[in-house]
């Protein structure tokens, strides 16, 4: 199976949530993982090379057809990274995921980008916002979960904002944040059975 991570927005958080789901896959049993890291930057690769996890493979695949190619190939569980601003790519992803995940921030900006992606995957496609970076107990991040379910649209999970979480090659992956994304990806999961 796969799940897509993608979001048309910039820096919301696709890179780290990518490499936390792949993490929290391999702490699950799953075998064998592979993030497919579909971004022509390559930083979760990067970040994987620098500190490997291992039980993750990682494949680069920074096209459209590569991507596909890629996630043809998957066994087991494939989680892919997208770039943003690719539309086209982000497209041929969600056509071909089993799921799909879409970080997002609090705040109102973000959601006319969301509500773009989720306009490009298909109708009997489960998916589910990610709320990244997150200041609980904030009038922002209420008015993010609101708005999600006023949308009929699910949040499968609200990650905090924490320096141990935040993605870059300087850290390895965090406890809490293996903790946090293993209840997304369990969401994730039970959207797909
Ligand atoms: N839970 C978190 N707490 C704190 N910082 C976070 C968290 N999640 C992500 N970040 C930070 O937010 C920034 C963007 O994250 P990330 O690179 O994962 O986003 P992205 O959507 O992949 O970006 P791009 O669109 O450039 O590929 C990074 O600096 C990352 O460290
Ligand atoms: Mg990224």
């Amino acid at each position: 199976m796969n799940i897509v991570v993608t979001s048309l927005k910039g820096g919301v958080g696709k890179s780290t949530t990518s490499i936390y789901l792949a993490a929290a896959a391999v702490e699950r049993g799953y075998d064998p993982v592979t993030l497919v890291d579909a971004d022509p930057q390559a930083s979760a690769a990067e970040w994987l090379e620098i500190w490997p996890v291992e039980g993750i493979t990682v494949v680069e695949a920074p096209s459209e057809r590569t991507a596909l190619r890629a996630m043809g190939r998957v066994e087991g569980v494939g989680i892919v990274d997208t770039p943003p601003g690719s539309e086209r790519l982000a497209q041929s992803a969600v056509g071909a995921a089993d799921v799909v995940v879409i970080p997002t921030r609090a705040g109102g900006v973000e959601y006319s980008r969301v509500t773009a992606t989720l306009e490009l995957i298909p109708a009997a496609t489960p998916r589910g916002v990610i709320i990244c970076a997150a200041r609980r107990g904030t009038n922002d991040l209420e008015a993010a979960i609101d708005w999600w379910k006023s949308q009929k649209v699910e949040v499968w999970g609200v990650i905090p904002e924490r320096v141990g979480i935040a993605s870059g090659p300087e850290a390895r992956l965090s406890r809490e944040g293996l903790t946090e994304y293993d209840a997304v990806l369990r969401r994730a999961l039970r959207g797909w059975r």
